[in-house]
């Protein structure tokens, strides 16, 4: 009993959606993009290829690779006028503040692609966002670090375009180091969908009200930031510090257990897999590529991180509640060895799931019977009650 209402004890969230996108199961550790493996999908395609595939559901021809490769190049560059936007942000602002912040101006300025009724504005806004994303994620960390912004260069890849404009310099050209651009793509890969996740269910619940793909983005953007969701790669280095050495290991673990203790083990444990997050093990071998590209033969914080896997997958709590390394175990420190600051690693995650994000939206505005969502509750409040006049309380 509530005191209102006969509490229903079959009463179940009926919060759930159909799609055709991406598969999980949980228990045996499997990741499916329109019925493909991503362990396939992160060796054997580029990211524009699995973008493809979540967009349309098929993996393109050679023709439809290259036509679709050409048409989100030439969307890369942003509008000269959306600079000023940044020019608005303290330089120390967290730069995924600045990308919900700019990605949510694009309502503003894009005028010609936010009607959503319109199929041809739909797929203009759907291109320029997977588009534009790299772009204005590079323009906020070239901010942040008082850097001239870099254009986009037509002739390179996605991950290669991404790269060069963050780390490229006016005063020099940049030169590609294939195995970063490499792992960089491989990183979009893994981190591209993943069913209906905080902030993809964020995206189609703002969706769901008409409002334009800009918008919608942006409050993808906003969910995703949190520490428990995209926010965890950040807070994972930040945790491999404060444990700083193997031997404090144990204590920190034992402080994950406590129920009394907030620590979580970042970068352990998820709200669907109940076993090893398959994006990690892809995850964990970058990060050794990279990590050997780049001759750092001893990385403290790789050594905490093999050595914590390592305790915790033998630990009895962790066996029995289920907890396993998830994408976010590896990632940062891949690119804390690439050059980038924690700040950013959060806006890579937001650059990648972009595009399911993305596909998940354009797979809801086209369902002929999708309906504003509409989340019900179980109330617990007071049952109706007299008014009490203000000179009586
Ligand atoms: C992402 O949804 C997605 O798909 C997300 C994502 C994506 O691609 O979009 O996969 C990306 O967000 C990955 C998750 C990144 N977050 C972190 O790494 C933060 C650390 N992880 C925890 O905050 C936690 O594991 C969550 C939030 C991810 C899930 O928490 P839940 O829902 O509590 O997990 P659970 O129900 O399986 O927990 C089982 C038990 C609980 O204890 P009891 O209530 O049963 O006593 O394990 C405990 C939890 O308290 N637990 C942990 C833990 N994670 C869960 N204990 C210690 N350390 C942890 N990391």
């Amino acid at each position: 009993e509530t005191g209102c209402f006969t509490y229903d004890p079959g009463f179940t969230s009926t919060a759930s959606c159909e799609s055709k996108i991406t598969y999980i199961d949980g228990d045996e550790g499997v990741l499916l993009h329109r019925g493909y493996a991503i362990e396939d999908l992160a060796e054997k395609c580029d990211f524009l290829e699995v973008a493809y595939l979540l967009m349309n559901g098929e993996l393109p021809s050679q023709d439809e690779k290259a036509k679709f490769e050409h048409d989100i190049t030439y969307h890369t560059m942003v509008h000269e006028q959306m600079a000023h936007f940044f020019r608005g942000f303290r330089r120390d602002a967290h730069p995924m503040a600045i990308m919900c912040g700019v990605v949510g101006a694009m309502s503003a300025f894009y005028h010609d692609s936010t009607d959503i009724e319109d199929p041809r504005q739909r797929m203009i806004a759907s291109y320029r966002l997977i588009a534009k994303m790299p772009t204005i994620a590079a323009m906020a960390y070239k901010y942040s670090v008082g850097q001239p912004f870099m254009y986009p260069k037509n002739k390179l890849s996605y991950a290669q375009n991404f790269l060069q404009m963050t780390f490229g310099v006016p005063a020099e050209d940049y030169v590609d180091n294939p195995v970063l651009s490499e792992a960089m793509d491989k990183i979009f890969i893994l981190h591209a969908d993943h069913e209906q996740n905080a902030s993809t269910s964020t995206v189609r619940l703002a969706g769901s009200s008409g409002a334009n793909p800009f918008a919608c983005i942006a409050a993808g953007i906003a969910s995703l930031w949190g520490p428990s969701h995209g926010g965890a790669n950040e807070a994972v280095l930040k945790m491999l510090a404060e444990i700083g050495d193997k031997k404090h290991i144990p204590e920190f673990v034992k402080r994950a257990k406590d129920k009394n203790d907030p620590f979580r083990l970042m970068g352990f444990g998820h709200r669907v897999y109940k076993n090893y997050d398959p994006r990690a093990k892809v995850m964990q071998a970058t990060c050794r590529e990279v990590l050997s590209e780049l001759g750092i033969k001893d990385d403290p914080l790789l050594d905490i991180a093999m050595e914590l896997e390592k305790i915790a997958l033998e630990d009895e709590y962790f066996i029995e509640k289920k907890l396993y390394p998830n994408v976010d175990f590896y990632s940062g420190i891949i690119l804390k060895a690439m050059g980038f600051p924690t700040s950013m690693f959060t806006v890579l995650f937001a650059v990648a799931r972009t595009t399911g994000w993305v596909a998940q939206w354009k797979e809801m505005i086209e369902d002929p019977v999708q309906k504003i969502g509409r989340p019900r509750q179980l109330y617990t409040g007071h049952q109706a009650r007299k008014f009490v006049p203000l000179n009586k309380r």
